[in-house]
């Protein structure tokens, strides 16, 4: 029963897509566990390229399954404008599956997530607005509406004409703009989803189970990463979901004792979004060339990451969560420029030093970051001779950089990209799956 997850080790952004697209190739079924369409892949296959954010990446390859598991919230007709996209660009989505239990996104969660950012005044957490926060509110109020619920007229009534009044109020006491609906239309609108959507509804964690009970090979695919885990990530400025290694099974139905091998994508440096700590952030010139040199800004927002040098700290933290077996160092290349390249060991936080990330938001405020100083490879620029030669051909500062991690993390670095294009990548394992 091989199963592999792909998990983001800082706070979303870290190049999971390129690393999943290189791994799904090679696998049966691909499982979103969590989040919504608040992620963003960039998938090229052959000359097509795909933007997808609720779909998961591997939709797009003929054969195999692709589950949008009970642990995601889903915005019906973002997703089924998604599903014409894929359509039109010659992608396949008969292998789509969406679990009966996943949780349905609607206008009024869009709408009141814009709304208590607005309350939040100064303390706003930067979300994406598109409802995720709110749709997970729901579902841990028990109140929420879930795809499965599309499947039954009467069900599905008797929930619109409770939910729909009550969503209301909230909306009128938060000053949110309208959602532009009656229980009448919305009603309507989910038996047109049903239409569209229904065929694909099933109960999912049947089906991933079956599929590793016969020996087919599972990627469970992450979106955002450890560090906007509701949990463990930096509270309250994360997403609403679990995204750590444990996601996996509330997420896609499956027990601990099914997930096999772990890849922890981590950038090179550290990226974020949105608001919230980040010890190691740059400012000024160091952040815009950095911005700049790594093309950091949202696939689903536009808006420009933070940028800062390379969190251990955090890196550590991630690791000890979700347990990699593996690191997808990526990124690399955008490294090129520096003699020197500082690397977070430890926060001192009032005089003290730690190497455990605090859950304290004010602690995180008052850490200052302890470097240690790594030789950079300045002027390095030969990927050529990488696609030939593979890690050997690595100028030596690079190598020395990997394995530094490496042995921090006590994680081997079994892939490592050095540029968008997936011949740059540099894969020390081959059968991943083993
Ligand atoms: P939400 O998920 O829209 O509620 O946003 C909560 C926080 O998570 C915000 O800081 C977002 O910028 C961040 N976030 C959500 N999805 C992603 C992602 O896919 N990549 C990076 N950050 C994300």
């Amino acid at each position: 029963m091989p199963s592999l997850a792909i998990i983001g080790a800082q706070w979303g952004d870290e190049g999971k897509g390129k690393i999943t697209d290189y791994i799904d190739e090679t696998a049966d079924l691909i499982v979103r566990f969590q989040g919504g369409n608040n992620a963003g892949h960039t998938i090229k296959v052959g000359d097509k390229v795909f933007k997808l954010h609720g779909l998961p990446s591997g939709v797009v390859r003929k054969g195999n399954l692709a589950v949008i598991g009970n642990g995601t919230v889903v915005n019906m007709d973002e997703l089924i404008e998604e599903m014409d996209q894929v359509v039109k660009a010659g992608g396949t989505l008969e292998g789509l599956r969406i679990s009966d239990r996943a949780h349905l996104i609607f206008n009024y969660h869009k709408k009141l997530d814009g709304a208590e950012e607005k309350y939040r005044g100064n303390k706003v957490v930067g979300t994406t607005k598109k409802g995720i926060g709110p749709a997970y509110q729901d579902k841990i109020a028990r109140i929420g509406i879930r795809a499965g619920d599309l499947l039954e007229d009467a069900p599905l009534k008797e929930k619109t004409d409770f939910i729909l009044p009550y969503k209301k109020d909230l909306m009128s006491m938060l000053e949110s703009e309208p959602c532009g609906c009656d229980c009448g239309t919305l009603y309507e609108k989910m038996k047109g989803w049903r239409d569209k959507i229904g065929g694909y509804i099933c109960d999912t964690s049947v089906l991933i189970n079956e599929a590793l009970d016969s020996g087919k090979k599972v990627l469970f695919e992450g979106a955002q990463g450890a560090m906007l885990d509701i949990d463990h990530g930096t509270y309250p400025y994360v997403t609403s979901s679990s995204t750590c290694g444990g996601g996996i099974c509330t997420g896609a139905g499956v027990a601990p004792n099914r997930i096999g091998k772990v890849v922890g994508c981590l950038k090179a440096y550290t990226t974020r979004v949105g608001e919230g700590p980040l010890v190691t952030e740059l400012s000024g010139e160091a952040a815009d060339a950095l911005q700049k040199k790594g093309g950091e800004f949202g696939v689903t927002t536009g808006r420009g990451r933070r940028c800062g040098w390379l969190d251990l700290v955090v890196a550590g933290h991630a690791s000890r969560l979700c347990g990699f077996t593996s690191l997808a160092i990526t990124k690399l290349d955008v490294l090129n420029d520096y003699e020197e390249l500082p690397i977070c060991m430890a926060y001192r936080i009032d005089g003290k030093e730690t190497r455990y990330f605090p859950a304290s938001i004010s602690r995180l405020q008052r850490a200052e970051p302890i470097y240690i100083t790594m030789k950079g490879w300045k002027g390095w620029d030969d990927t050529e001779s990488v696609v030939k030669g593979g890690y050997d051909a690595l100028p030596k500062e690079m190598r020395t950089y990997v394995q530094f991690i490496e042995n921090n993390l006590n994680v081997p670095a079994d892939m490592i990209s050095i540029g968008p294009d997936r011949k740059d990548t540099i894969d020390r394992k081959k059968d991943w799956w083993a």
